[in-house]
């Protein structure tokens, strides 16, 4: 038989499987759910800065009508400290009608925002927070450190304000991501060094600061932009992945393994029990699924979990860190292999 326990971000797991932030997860009928249906652990539907704004920009129009002019500042910050009550609500219900853990999920644009709301999920009662940070980074004269002290400090000033532990969802979009995520994370025992290749040796200078998130999640998808040639507008591509989409993913869980001080969540492109092996091999803590449940329904856990146990009976397992990373690049025997981006070898034939 078996055993899918695991602990992720120091929390205890029944199972690695857990479901994304998204609609499924945006309500208690939904949360309850996905519970039922053997979820390891629930991200909340994340709440948006835009959603604060709204509901704090309605109290200001209130308070406005009785006392122009103040009334929407004054409010403003009152209902910033107040919060989106029925998230926080939410969050409450959820602990008191799921056992698995419940991590809420945050999506700001400014600082004071993140650091005020999220001390706020805590107190609520979430067991863990995952931070969504998504910056689309157009302005030509923003250079890329700037953009990554942004995801720095964000991290580390909600650190500094809760004492649960704290998820960063990014996207792949960085010139350096082995370096951001090392230095998003917590220091580490030993450091080993990445495959000395183009670049050459470590010359990153200066003292080395680790901003502590307990895990990151990799990759938010994001909303896919397309164009309607026949209408001649911009249009959205579908909202769903497919499994093809997991190799993005799957080559970073696997260089990143064991590299990073945190725990790594695998996110986009996982639709079944395989998808999930490949991660968990590749070195992910948990694997978390959106896109295969809305299409497949959330019986598509059970399935997974199935496929999972087959697979580790086949193989000899019976638990999680007995195959977790073992085809991490660190522990591979072919490390080049992961760090191949071209065809070249195609040209030769091969
Ligand atoms: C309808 C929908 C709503 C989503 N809402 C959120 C959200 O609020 N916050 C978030 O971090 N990710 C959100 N996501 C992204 C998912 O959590 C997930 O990372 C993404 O869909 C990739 O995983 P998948 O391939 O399993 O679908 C949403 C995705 C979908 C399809």
């Amino acid at each position: 038989m078996a055993d899918l326990t695991t602990t992720y971000m120091g929390l205890t797991l029944r199972n690695p499987i857990v479901v994304s932030s998204s609609g499924l997860t945006g309500t208690l009928k939904g949360v309850v759910k996905c519970a039922e249906a053997g979820a390891g652990a629930i991200v909340l539907k994340s709440l948006f800065e835009e959603q604060i704004s709204a509901e704090t920009g309605a109290l200001g129009r209130f308070a406005d009508a009785a006392a122009p002019g103040e009334g929407a500042d004054y409010l403003q910050s009152y209902g910033m400290a107040l919060g989106p009550r029925d998230y926080l609500q939410l969050v409450r219900e959820a602990k008191q009608a799921v056992a698995v853990p419940i991590i809420a999920s945050l999506n700001c644009i400014s600082h004071e925002h993140w650091t005020d709301y999220a001390a706020q999920l805590a107190a609520a009662g979430a067991d863990a927070i995952e931070l969504n940070i998504a910056l689309m980074p157009t302005l030509a004269h923003l250079e890329g450190p700037t953009v990554e002290e942004h995801y720095y400090r964000i991290l580390q000033e909600v650190k500094a304000r809760v004492d649960i532990p704290v998820a960063l969802k990014i996207g792949p979009f960085f010139s350096a991501l082995a370096h951001v995520a090392d230095r998003l994370s917590h220091d580490r025992a030993e450091a080993p060094d990445f495959t000395v290749g183009w670049f050459g040796p470590n010359t990153t200078p200066g003292k080395i600061v680790w901003r502590g998130a307990d895990a990151l999640v990799l990759f938010n998808r994001f909303y896919p932009f397309d164009i309607d040639i026949e209408r001649l507008q911009p249009a959205t591509g579908s909202p769903w992945s497919t499994s093809a989409e997991i190799h993005t993913s799957l080559r970073w869980i696997s260089i990143l393994a064991g590299r990073v001080g945190c725990d790594l969540a695998a996110t986009t492109g996982i639709h079944d029990g395989r998808d999930a092996v490949k991660q968990l091999l590749a070195g992910a803590t948990v694997v978390q699924v959106c896109s295969t449940l809305y299409q497949n329904g959330l019986g598509r856990i059970g399935q997974m979990l199935e496929q999972i146990e087959d697979w580790m009976q086949a193989h000899g397992f019976v638990t999680l860190p007995e195959f977790r990373g073992r085809l991490s690049q660190l522990r591979s025997e072919r490390p080049a292999s992961y760090e191949r981006l071209q065809y070249v070898r195609l040209l030769g034939g091969d």
